[in-house]
């Protein structure tokens, strides 16, 4: 049995701890923390039994010292390295919401103070977790596409996402948080480590934010959407979308979006940052970037992420055949993935389970993915090192940032 303690019950703490409740042979939610009494209630009651105690503060959280194996730290970016670090002094492992902080050296220092402490942080790189790259990575490590080259991937976040999460949302502006490529892309950056089984050498990176910048704003636009806006029935983002077909979305910034009423979901898009015009925020990270870089390994990799498009896709170049694969447009879950043999000229398609989740919540069936691994990684003879497991992707996305704010030819 891990015990667990929830620092951070919102919308990640909260899915965490359901999934874990889910699996009550094997997991035991002994404490939570938020600043929001009503969400440290909920992922409380996600205990056995009788509720478990609630902290309504990480001082008092941290002063009441070790109450579980694992803490999940599942706080705001610019929080996690401080709750880290008190979480090492108490001897806690650690899974850690993504970005594990801000800066290189502070994920550096991380590394260092959990390898002194004997502590083993995870980074929620759900991703590894899903069918589709477990898949990918079993393909590789099995050695059917020969030696590895060259990898390219993408990311498109989608529109409304990036409007959602990025424009007006809680990762808009890279002081806040952190930059787009680690605050959406640290799990590509930690694939392109964990399936070419190294590190970045040289890396050049470039991009910025071209859209949703005031100038772009349609003749007329107002600050909010909800201000009589003449482009609402055009416009794909259009806030009153919260209304209809992106309900969903509302769970993630929303308390109590599962049962809010129209009228609720109305006062929100008047007053809330998610009401607001996206052209008239006050964003600033990138809506496009592209990445060039080889490994110590030699092999090199190529990124591309940008708004404008739907989900992640991948093609690795091996010597002996190629892998081609991602989401198929057709459906949020769906995967596809086939391989090309060089010798025969022949392509097999490789079927991948489509977990049935939604899009956000379920992260292609890796947030349960990475849950039930948890004791798999931090039990007794759990398989993560002491150290920050993951450091090696966050370096080549700062690294990558680096370079991209860097004056280039
Ligand atoms: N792994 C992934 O794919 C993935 C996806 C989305 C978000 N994230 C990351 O997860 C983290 C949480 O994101 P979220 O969407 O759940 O955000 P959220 O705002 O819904 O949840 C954060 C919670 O932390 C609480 N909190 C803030 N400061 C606190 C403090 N000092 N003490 C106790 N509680 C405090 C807030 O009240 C809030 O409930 C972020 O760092 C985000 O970047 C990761």
């Amino acid at each position: 049995m891990l015990t667990i303690a929830i620092l951070g019950c919102g919308s990640r703490g909260r899915t965490y701890s359901r999934f874990a409740a889910s699996l009550p042979d094997r997991y035991e939610i002994v404490a939570a923390c938020d600043l929001v009494e009503s969400r440290a209630r909920e992922v409380s009651c996600h205990g056995k039994g009788q509720a478990a105690p609630v902290f309504l503060n990480d001082r008092d959280f941290f002063a009441a010292g070790k109450l579980a194996d694992l803490v999940v730290i599942a706080t705001q970016d610019r929080d996690h390295y401080s709750h880290a670090s008190q979480a090492i002094a108490l001897g806690y492992d650690i899974l850690l919401e993504k970005p594990a902080a801000q800066t290189l050296e502070e994920c550096e220092d991380l590394d260092r103070q959990a390898r002194a402490a004997g502590v083993k942080i995870g980074l929620c790189f759900v991703l590894r977790y899903t069918p589709f790259y477990r898949t990918v990575k079993a393909v590789v490590d099995s050695g059917r596409l020969g030696t590895i080259i060259s990898i390219h991937a993408s990311e498109g976040v989608e529109p409304y996402h990036q409007a959602h999460s990025f424009v007006r949302g809680h990762w808009a502006k890279s002081a806040d948080s952190t930059p787009m490529i680690l605050a959406k892309c640290s799990h590509d950056a930690d694939l392109f480590c964990w399936l070419a089984n190294s590190e970045i050498r040289k890396i050049a990176s470039y991009g910025g934010l071209e859209f949703f910048r005031k100038e772009n704003a349609p003749v007329g636009a107002p600050e909010r959407c909800s201000d009589g806006c003449p482009h609402s029935q055009e416009c794909i983002y259009d806030a009153h979308r919260y209304l209809t077909d992106k309900r969903s979305w509302l769970r993630m910034v929303l308390d109590g979006a599962e049962t809010a009423s129209d009228e609720d979901i109305k006062k929100f898009i008047n007053t809330s940052p998610w009401g607001r015009c996206v052209f008239h925020c006050d964003n600033d990270v990138v809506d496009h970037q592209v990445i060039a870089g080889e490994m110590l390994n030699g092999i090199t990799i190529n990124f591309t992420m940008t708004a404008f498009d739907f989900g992640r896709s991948m093609e690795i170049y091996g010597t002996r055949g190629v892998l081609k694969g991602g989401h198929a447009w057709r459906s949020a879950n769906a995967f596809e993935l086939s391989i090309r043999d060089h010798a025969s000229g022949q392509t097999t398609e490789i079927p991948v389970e489509h977990p049935d989740e939604s899009e956000y919540a379920g992260h292609g069936g890796g947030d349960f993915g990475i849950v039930d691994s948890l004791d798999r990684l931090f039990g007794e003879k759990g398989s993560l090192p002491p150290g920050l497991d993951g450091l090696a992707g966050h370096r080549l996305a700062l690294l990558a940032e680096q370079s991209r704010m860097m004056e280039k030819p």
